[in-house]
């Protein structure tokens, strides 16, 4: 029998995912493809599902998906899982078999930083599934054969750039999420109040913001707790510093002055809304942390000698998913490959817009910023599509 293995923390399980495996039977020609909820939530708080609400949310998504069977090996368990323990397991029942354990691109990056990588790829193929513009990535494959002696394989199917992510953080804001989760799932996290965990602090935040800007908090919400899973800063932070930077973008100086925020009459225009989105976060929404009181006074000029939260926010409110200037996809694919060199490609970048929409109103400190951090691409291979 041929037979695949598609795990995660399905937290939710949405679209992509039942999509993958639906594609992943027929492509592989699996017999069957175990589906198997990981047993260690990342979070545990009021609002977010416990085991019994991840497996039943399975439940739902994978119940007409024919070939699928839905495993709680992992889930049974105490303690994080580890996918070669999982093998060792699935061989031990299918010794003779073939195995495929289904990964996304992402993962393939990763893979060699998990444990036992090469008892992973002794007993199984890697079955690789990539996202719509992803990269190919030969070297990545070049790096597996030459560590593991095999390649993995590639499926044609390219899934839609969504993520349990994008999910939670569309559900925390009250922003429709059909085009993320399955109808059953959504009906699920609507009656189990899942992921809802902040919701008067963003209930606060709605009235400050226009449909359109509340709609960019919430993505770049969600990016900077993607940026900031990679870069290892504190996603509660990155959340904060995000759901509130743009708060004081549609404020009057009048207004701003209504809240105690007296605008500086030299300050460009643009820039404005950032130092008095953090003094609105301190003062009116009461955060008293520097580092993201920072994040938010320095996400639209950008300085000298950025700490990671304020690069997070910075790159993560230029690339969002919902932003669609020109030049914007190149930024993406340089963050992708490189977090630092793709942070300086969109200082550069949002400093040239500025200068041809807003001529002489660019901030001196976003040219001091572009100045301190150009020589960080020095000797770095740059491919964000002749940018520099
Ligand atoms: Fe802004
Ligand atoms: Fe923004």
């Amino acid at each position: 029998m041929k037979i695949g293995l598609f795990g995660g923390t399905f937290d939710p399980v949405h679209f992509e995912h039942v999509n993958l495996c639906r594609h992943a039977v027929k492509e592989l020609q699996l017999d069957k493809l175990i589906v198997m909820p990981a047993g260690q939530p990342p979070h545990k708080r009021r609002g977010r599902p416990d085991k019994a609400d991840r497996w039943n949310m399975c439940r739902l998504a994978f119940a007409n998906l024919g070939r699928c069977e839905l495993w709680n090996y992992e889930l049974s368990k105490e303690g994080p899982s580890y996918s070669y323990l999982t093998l060792r397991h699935l061989r031990t029942i299918y010794p003779k078999d073939e195995l495929f354990f289904v990964i996304g691109g992402d993962s393939l990056h990763d893979f060699f930083t998990w444990r036992e990588p090469a008892v992973i790829a002794s007993l199984c193929e890697l079955a690789v599934a990539r996202r719509e513009g992803e990269a190919d990535g030969p070297e990545l494959t070049r790096k597996f054969r030459e560590v593991f002696g095999k390649e993995p394989v590639f499926l044609n199917y390219r899934g839609k750039n969504i993520s349990s992510t994008e999910a939670r953080v569309l559900t925390e804001f009250g922003l429709p999420t059909d085009a993320v989760l399955p109808k059953a799932v959504r009906a699920y996290v609507a009656e189990r109040g899942l992921y809802r965990e902040r919701a008067d602090f963003i209930a606060g935040i709605r009235d400050f913001l226009t449909e359109k800007r509340y709609r960019h908090t919430a993505y770049t919400v969600a990016e900077s707790l993607n940026l900031a899973r990679r870069t290892g800063c504190d996603p509660e932070k990155a959340f904060t510093a995000a759901a509130l930077h743009d708060a004081a973008k549609k404020l009057s100086d009048a207004e701003l002055a209504a809240y105690g925020y007296l605008r500086d009459p030299k300050m460009p225009d643009p820039v404005v809304h950032a130092f008095a989105g953090a003094y609105l976060a301190e003062h009116h929404f009461g955060v008293t942390d520097p580092e993201i009181l920072d994040a938010i006074r320095y996400h639209t000029t950008g300085r000298p000698a950025m700490s990671t939260l304020e690069k997070v926010l910075y790159v993560a409110d230029c690339i969002e998913k919902t932003r669609d200037y020109e030049g914007v996809e190149s930024f993406r694919q340089a963050v992708a490959e490189d977090f630092e060199t793709g942070f300086v490609c969109c200082l550069k970048g949002t400093m040239e817009l500025l200068k041809k929409d807003h001529r002489d109103q660019v901030s001196e400190l976003t040219g001091e910023a572009y100045a301190y951090y150009r020589h960080e691409l020095d000797g770095r291979e740059v491919r964000a599509n002749g940018i520099f």
